[in-house]
């Protein structure tokens, strides 16, 4: 159990002890009273601890409590310390019910406007069970819980605004040509619903996934998006992949979704080799998982790619693992291999490769120094990120398991390919793992701009509706103020999960270096990311050089989350948005 389900299961438990012990004292049952009176008193010195605990992870994981919950604790302690009558029980049972829900339903940053209406309803509370000689009003429990709604509507905070003029972002288009000597890579695609495998799915000209999108580096990639029948709209955004602002694919930012009979035609160069994929920004919750996706490879230019080259997009589909390609392979041995593994899914994936020793090569795209073998070690490829890993093909088998289970297998021809159970292996870790090399920017570099990025969940009015949102800093989109930044700054981000679930945190248009997670800085290859699962505790800094002017997403990329608030802004001073978003 994390420390952040001990700290809601203590404060639980103290305001229903105290709650419970007004009633059986209220019902003249004064030895029942008494032993709950001390159970919650326990709980709430239980509840100071925890919050010591956490408080060694960051600021941010006990402002709420430190501020308000501990303080109402507190008083509640002395209250029955002094007496244990029905009043006072109540009094402690509604403080501490404040302090549970204070945490539960606004998190981090609680401010005076909460502080001082949450105070004032306890005491109301207080106040009317005092003059109703001791029965439990149940409605007034209630009204503590409803603090957190009135501060939400008193404190929504505006739709953050950040239009400063100057360049609209829909200026900001691709090359129109592409490298001397280099080719056009021209594709068609059009969003279709069609039946795959007896699922109603959203498809790329009817498969899924969508045709993969290959080129050199050097070529320009031409993509003449079309929408047949997908009524909530399509765009097209290639993830990882930093073409300028304009090609991006967000819809209502920077550009608008292509309506059914609508077209759009993307075009950038393809800068940069590695593994990326696209797939719609428009109800992409929705529009993802029922197949808007595919992957896209670039490859260093004259560099043909040796051997068997493959790219397995992992994606769920109607409950059944899909890789896009056949499951069953005959690979004569002593073949170069190299699995590009791209996980489309929104949350993460335990994938593991038995019957070879192998390197992970690559990682969201960038290479990285000094990879070393691995054998028996399982990875957990975050949501949108991607691992290449390369080996050659041994005499037996191999296989790609999927969360424990076969999903790809492959032969030299004299053996099956095994299928172990991998569920014990060790997990790899990104962060110790290579060579540490020189990178651009490090820890004690000068940033320009610092960011904080506090990842929970809180009731949330944002965008005019009423919801258990997934929250930054407090607040959901668009409510979010946006990260602005100058370009040629170097920002530092600091992101911090506060909530019991993993984000894999996605930034549009930029790779960040990896600083430190929970404080460690990596110990390896120099970790270059667009998107790293943050798990529940866990605090990541990041640095990036603003280096590709537009308005840009950031956001959750469990898309179930961003869909529920838990996106921003960046946005670069001197770009306008076009959409008055
Ligand atoms: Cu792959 Cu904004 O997303
Ligand atoms: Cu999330």
């Amino acid at each position: 159990m994390t420390l952040a389900v001990l700290d809601l299961v203590v404060a639980f438990t103290a305001a229903a002890a105290w709650i419970g012990g007004g009633a059986t004292s209220a019902a003249g049952r004064s030895r029942v009273a008494l032993g709950l009176a001390a159970a919650g008193a326990l709980a709430a010195l239980g509840r100071a601890a925890v919050t010591a605990a956490l408080a060694r992870h960051g600021w941010w994981f006990v402002q709420e409590k430190v501020t308000l919950a501990l303080p109402l604790l507190a008083a509640g302690l002395v209250a029955v310390m002094r007496s244990r009558s029905a009043v006072p029980l109540f009094f402690a049972g509604y403080s501490a019910s404040a302090g549970f829900l204070v945490t539960l339903l606004i998190g981090y940053p609680v401010g005076w406007a909460a502080g001082l209406i949450t105070v004032a309803l306890v005491g109301a509370a207080t106040l009317v069970t005092a003059r109703r000689a001791g029965r439990v009003p149940v409605a007034l429990v209630l009204s503590v819980g409803l603090a957190g709604v009135v501060v939400a509507v008193v404190v929504p905070g505006p739709a953050a605004h950040h239009d400063h003029g100057g360049t609209p972002v829909t200026a900001l288009r691709g090359a129109t040509g592409p490298a001397p000597g280099r080719t056009v890579r021209r594709y068609d695609l059009t969003a279709r619903k069609a039946t795959v495998g007896g699922f109603e799915a959203w498809t790329f000209n009817g498969q899924v996934p969508g045709p993969p999108i290959t080129a050199g580096t050097g070529d320009l990639i031409e993509v003449t998006l079309r929408n047949a029948d997908i009524g909530a709209g399509v765009t097209l955004h290639w993830h990882g992949y930093d073409v300028p602002a304009g090609e991006d694919g967000v819809p209502g930012l920077t550009q608008d979704a292509v309506k059914p009979g609508g077209t759009f035609v993307y075009r950038f160069l393809a800068g940069r080799s590695g593994t990326y994929w696209y797939h719609t920004h428009e109800a992409s919750s929705e529009g993802v998982r029922r197949g808007l996706y595919g992957a896209l490879v670039v490859t260093p230019r004259g560099r043909a790619p040796s051997g068997l080259d493959l790219t397995v997009p992992v994606h769920t589909l109607d409950g059944r693992t899909v890789l896009g390609g056949p499951d069953r392979r005959t690979v004569p041995a002593g073949t170069p291999v190299r699995l590009r593994l791209i996980n489309t899914d929104s949350g993460p994936h335990r994938l593991a490769l038995a019957g070879v020793g192998y390197r992970v090569v690559s990682l969201d795209g960038t290479d990285l120094v000094g990879p070393g073998p691995l054998d028996g070690v399982a990875l957990r490829l975050p949501a949108g990120g991607r691992y290449d890993v390369a080996f050659a093909m041994p005499a037996g088998g191999v296989s790609l398991l999927v969360d424990g289970a076969a999903a790809l297998g492959m032969t030299s021809g004299a053996a099956d390919p095994p299928e172990p159970r991998t569920g014990g292996w060790p997990e790899f870790d990104p962060l110790s793992y290579g060579s540490p090399a020189p990178a651009p920017f490090g820890p004690d570099s000068r940033f320009d701009r610092r960011f904080t990025l506090v990842l929970d969940r809180a009731f949330s009015l944002a965008g005019g509706r009423p919801r258990y949102a997934y929250t930054i800093n407090g607040r959901a989109y668009p409510s979010v103020p946006a990260m602005v930044v100058r370009e040629g700054d170097l920002v530092l981000m600091t992101v911090a999960n506060r909530g019991l679930e993993t984000h894999p945190w996605h930034l549009h248009g930029h790779r960040v270096l990896v600083l430190s997670r929970d404080g460690r800085a990596p110990t390896g290859s120099p970790l270059w990311m667009d998107t790293f699962d943050v798990r529940p505790g866990e605090v990541w800094r990041v640095a990036f050089r603003a280096d590709n002017p537009g308005l840009w997403m950031n956001h959750c990329h469990n898309l179930a989350h961003a869909d529920k608030g838990m996106m921003l802004h960046l946005a670069y001073e001197g770009i306008a948005s076009a959409h008055g978003v």
